[in-house]
């Protein structure tokens, strides 16, 4: 069986309790014969900062570029709200995307019908939902220059952020999302504002090029992003795929994450280009949710979307689709036998631990490859 080189970055908050859940089914896949994996851990996020006045550092990062798959906590916290911006808990995370070349982020929202009742959305709109939010993550305003803020001397300050685009990136993160949609409702769904920017209307006539050229058998609708917002609350069965900019899709994937019942359930992949040679691409996987400050420490997170992303990590850089499945089939599987974390509770549920979850995910598993 082919070792696989993961390298596990906890982070902050309750990042590292979730995180540990994965070593769980880690350590159990090895134990039975499911994976070979190998595992090294390393600091990112306000932890990092603490010991190294930095991120993430060179090592760590060199650590990165040799995994087979990243595997993500969660980052930040009130404790470093003041610490310089360079080396703000966020910035590790940035420093990863950019430099891996994780271009294109898959973020699935989708609705199990065991949670249908936590989202705030009646039920006929999200029950089955399932679209994926494609988002843009190595350029636009995240990374444009100049980003500055200069004093004017007058008593005032400007601040500015840049919004960038060149064709190549929104090709080939169009191409993704017209792949994607070629094995799921062969939708697409484009967002931006060229009704006031100018990288809108560069992003809408790219993606129209690539599509003519390309994929005229995959439907395309271009919204523009404000309105786009509207519908995913309104009717968000209407979407497919939706791909848009780093900045609306950090925002509408919030939306999209929360129509779902739960930001605890949604995993996410950030996926780099192929390498021509090698056929691999570098890739990192991390839960939608946050660091979550408020519930950290207290054995009470939601480990399903960690778990999730891991199982992402199998599906996309690992070429395990069956164990992917069987994770899949035991996170819906612990959830109908009525087990839930406090963030999805519900009537007549048992709820249960950060660890009680993640024992009932892995003994799932147990069932399911024996
Ligand atoms: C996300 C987060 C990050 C982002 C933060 C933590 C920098 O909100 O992954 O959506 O803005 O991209
Ligand atoms: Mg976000």
């Amino acid at each position: 069986m082919a070792t696989h080189k993961l390298l596990l970055l906890p982070g902050d908050g309750i990042g590292p309790e979730v995180m540990v859940e994965v070593k769980k089914l880690t350590a159990f896949m090895n134990a039975h014969g499911l994976g070979n994996f190998e595992i090294e851990e390393g600091l990112v996020g306000g932890c990092c900062y603490d010991a190294h006045k930095i991120a993430i550092t060179d090592a760590t990062m060199a650590k990165a570029h040799a995994a087979d798959a990243v595997i993500f906590g969660a980052v930040g916290g009130p404790q470093w709200d003041r610490v310089p911006y360079e080396v703000r808990p966020e910035a590790g995370l940035l420093r990863l995307r950019k430099e891996l070349g994780l271009f294109a982020n898959i973020r699935p929202a989708i609705c199990y019908p065991a949670l249908a009742e936590s989202s705030s959305l009646k039920r006929d709109v999200v029950d089955g939902l399932d679209i994926i939010i494609l988002r843009e993550l190595t350029g636009g305003v995240y990374f444009g220059e100049p980003k500055t803020i200069t004093d004017l001397g007058n008593g005032q300050k400007r601040a500015i952020d840049t919004q960038v685009y060149d064709t190549y990136e929104i090709d080939r993160i169009a191409r993704v999302a017209f792949e994607l949609a070629r094995k799921r409702r062969n939708k697409v769904t484009s967002m931006e504002k060229r009704n006031v920017m100018k990288t809108g209307v560069l992003w809408h006539e790219v993606v129209k090029e690539l599509h003519a050229r390309e994929y005229k058998d995959v439907a395309l609708e271009h919204q523009l992003a404000d309105a786009g917002g509207m519908q995913l609350v309104r009717w968000p069965k209407q979407f497919d795929v939706i791909v848009t900019d780093n900045l609306f899709g950090d925002m509408l994937s919030d939306i999209a994450a929360m129509l779902t019942g739960s930001l605890g359930m949604l995993p996410s992949a950030s996926l780099g280009e192929v390498d021509a040679k090698t056929k691999k691409r570098k890739a990192m996987y991390e839960p939608v949710h946050g660091s979550a400050p408020d519930i950290a420490g207290k054995g009470v997170a939601n480990p399903i979307a960690m778990l999730a992303s891991f199982g992402m990590a199998l599906r996309y850089s690992l070429n395990m689709a069956k164990e992917a499945d069987q994770i899949e089939a035991a996170i819906a599987a612990a959830l109908a036998q009525g087990l839930r974390t406090a963030d999805i509770k519900s009537e007549g549920a048992k709820i249960v631990t950060t660890a009680e979850m993640g024992d009932a995910i892995v003994g799932e598993m147990k069932k399911l490859a024996a």
